[in-house]
């Protein structure tokens, strides 16, 4: 799939922007805080709804005033697509996909399947649980039908559930709900789980196939799905269910006695190894990086083998962090991949000369074709 167009009014920096994307390569080039990153922010939130950078839409409104308006226009099997995304103080969004209202947030997702690639994916190698578990939410919403809808259902059960842990030693009828909740908590998280650990299972595969070719074979890696139980290749939805209603049907004191939810997969996690150690405590940053980018291109071909099409990349800000052999092999496994980059320098790489590429200077939230 492509980006041909997006057209911007007031949302960041931008008053009005209106840009054409190459099919191939795309270099967005500028000093600092020009409004580089804004643009594949607009981006991120045609896929997937929401910033990567802020919770809070009103940010996204340009300072002075009251809305912002994205329009997308995505290729798609031949076909074009447009997405409408409004935001108005007091008011709310407004979603329209090719001029037909969409109610919910959801109805986004899917039609529009990026990757980005940003300082921060380092996090997904390094950081905490919770950067690992977004990374898997926003990988399998844009790749599972109902993936989403399990996701919000166990999300709501688990925040009811932690209120009636608080209340439930004094008031019987919190105790009573409980069971009932534990049985729906774990229809959901048993599904939620199995597709995770598919998924986990394909990126790793992936995954050691890239480590392979980036480091020529000399270092090996692996991930691995970590959840409130053991499991092996053959588990499946109905044994993840019935695994946690176990744990929570002989968990209920320890979870009253401290008033959390202490079993599900809302404490899950993938644990990175490299060379059979774990990443978070033997890598160099070098070697973090490279993770992360066999990470990436193995999200591409996960995504590719589901949707029938490779989504579009971006890739913010990250070229300047890796050594040219790694740009290098970057560039060069993105052969039939939309990709929009963010650099400092205009990026003169022997691996994008004879490629389709357009290049953009950014400046003061104004964009200039320089290609
Ligand atoms: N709501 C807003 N209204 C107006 N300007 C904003 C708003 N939000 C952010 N900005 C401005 O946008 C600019 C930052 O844009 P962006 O993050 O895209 O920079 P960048 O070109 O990617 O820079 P860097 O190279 O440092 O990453 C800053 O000048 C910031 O003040
Ligand atoms: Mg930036």
């Amino acid at each position: 799939m492509t980006v041909k167009n997006l057209k911007i009014k007031n949302f960041r920096n931008y008053e009005y922007l209106d840009i054409d994307f190459s099919e191939n390569i795309n270099i967005l080039y500028g000093h600092n805080a020009q409004g580089k990153t804004n643009i594949l922010e607009a981006l991120h939130i045609a896929s997937a709804g929401k910033s990567h950078r802020t919770n809070n839409y009103a940010d996204l409104i340009k300072k002075g005033e009251s809305s912002f308006e994205l329009n997308l226009t995505t290729r798609l099997k031949d076909r074009d697509n447009l997405i409408k995304f409004r935001y108005v103080k007091n008011k709310g969004k407004h979603i329209e996909i090719n001029g037909v209202k969409r109610d919910k947030l959801s109805d986004i997702l899917g039609h529009f399947n990026m990757i980005m690639f940003s300082p921060e994916t380092l996090e997904v190698i390094k950081g905490s649980p919770a950067v690992r578990r977004k990374f898997l939410d926003i990988l399998l919403c844009q790749t599972n039908r109902n993936y989403l809808y399990y996701l919000q259902q166990y999300n709501s059960l688990i925040k009811n559930k932690s209120a009636a842990l608080k209340k439930g030693k004094d008031e019987q009828k919190y105790l009573d709900i409980i069971p009932i909740w534990n049985e729906k908590i774990s229809f959901y998280g048993g599904r939620i789980a199995a597709i995770r650990m598919n998924a986990v299972n394909i990126l790793d595969r992936y995954m050691k196939t890239e480590m392979g070719k980036i480091t020529a074979g000399s270092e090996t890696s692996s991930i691995v799905y970590k959840t409130f139980c053991d499991f092996d290749v053959n588990s499946d939805e109905e044994y993840f269910e019935s695994q946690l209603k176990k744990k929570l049907d002989k968990g209920i004191d320890n979870e009253l006695n401290i008033s959390q939810c202490l079993y599900g997969i809302h404490r899950d996690d993938f644990e990175v190894f490299l060379n059979d150690l774990n990443s978070r405590y033997y890598c160099s940053q070098g070697q973090q990086r490279t993770l992360a980018l066999s990470l990436i291109i193995a999200e591409l071909h996960y995504i590719e083998d589901i949707k029938g099409e490779k989504p579009v990349l971006l890739l913010d800000d990250v070229m300047s962090e890796l050594d040219n052999l790694r740009q290098d092999y970057l560039i060069q496994g993105l052969y039939n991949v939309q990709t929009i980059i963010t650099t400092t320098d205009s990026l003169a790489l022997e691996s994008i000369k004879n490629r389709d590429i357009k290049r953009f200077y950014v400046e003061k939230g104004r964009v200039f074709d320089k290609s």
